[in-house]
């Protein structure tokens, strides 16, 4: 016991020394004859918002899958927190994945269930417990984090789509992740709505100095949240930059999906 707990200490020291928690190398990902990531070469920095842009069934999906452990690469290396994926048992790995979280495009929600048990849902889960208490002020932090304090024992199907999407992110966010992926946050989304979402991903940054990576079509999304983007096509990385380096792009492909 006293040996595994100096070992997680070590772990987490390593890990605030590193400044790269995502790295792929070479990564490539097919279904059967279909190859969808063919070459991919990324890094994402400690604190980072990480912007993805990339046309409809490039990939997008998949490659955030393979980073949560929802899908497996073929070839190439995936790192995490600096630790090469395929060199570690699944324990350490789960542990790792625990550490990342994942904003489904459709939220994932119950609706059987109310705002609170759907927030109570993944901390009952952990491996730790966690006290009646603890889980009281952890949701309520929760729900102010994301304005929906006044929800809290309504069903998500009382909630409109932009509340939906806010609750499906404070039930991510109530594990503290170190790593957040969003997979097309405000999809479906009017503008004003999709705009909440984009400062909430900054607050999230800003709050616990989470690093994320946002896949979105949204230009405004992209340009209120990135400090750099990379663009997919071709299941290779095409461009990489700041918005207002994109903007300008030489490469009129480029340039289009800011137009
Ligand atoms: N589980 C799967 N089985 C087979 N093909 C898949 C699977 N998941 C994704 N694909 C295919 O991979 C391609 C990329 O999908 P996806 O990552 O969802 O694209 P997007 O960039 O729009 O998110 C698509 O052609 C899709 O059909
Ligand atoms: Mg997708």
């Amino acid at each position: 016991m006293t040996i595994e707990t100096s070992t997680i200490e070590t772990k987490d020291d390593n890990k605030q020394t590193s400044s790269v928690v995502v790295e792929m190398q070479h990564l490539k990902k097919s279904f059967g004859d279909k190859e969808v990531l063919l070459d991919i070469n990324l890094v994402m920095n400690k604190g980072e918002n990480l912007v993805i842009l990339g046309k409809s069934g490039t990939g997008k999906s998949v490659l955030i899958k393979c980073i949560v452990g929802l899908m497996e690469i073929d070839d190439g290396k995936l790192l995490l927190f600096g630790q090469d994926i395929s060199e570690l048992k699944a324990k350490e790995l789960t542990e790792l994945h625990r550490k990342i979280g994942f904003l489904f495009q459709s939220g994932a929600l119950y609706d059987s269930m109310t705002v609170r048990e759907n927030l109570e849902f993944p901390l009952r889960r952990q491996v730790t417990k966690v006290s009646k208490k603890e889980m009281d002020e952890l949701v309520k932090e929760a729900l102010e984090n994301v304005g929906l304090s006044d929800t809290i024992d309504m069903t998500p199907s009382e909630l409109s789509g932009g509340m939906r999407k806010r609750l499906g992110l404070a039930r991510t966010l109530i594990l503290k992740p170190e790593i957040m992926l969003y997979d097309e946050p405000s999809t479906g989304l009017d503008p004003i709505t999709s705009k909440e979402i984009s400062n909430l991903i900054l607050e999230v940054q800003k709050k616990y100095h989470t690093s994320s990576i946002i896949i979105t079509h949204d230009r405004e999304c992209a340009k209120l949240t990135a400090n750099r983007i990379i663009v997919i096509k071709d299941g290779v990385c095409a461009a990489e930059g700041s918005y207002a380096e994109l903007v300008k792009s030489e490469d009129p492909w480029v340039r289009s999906f800011f137009e």
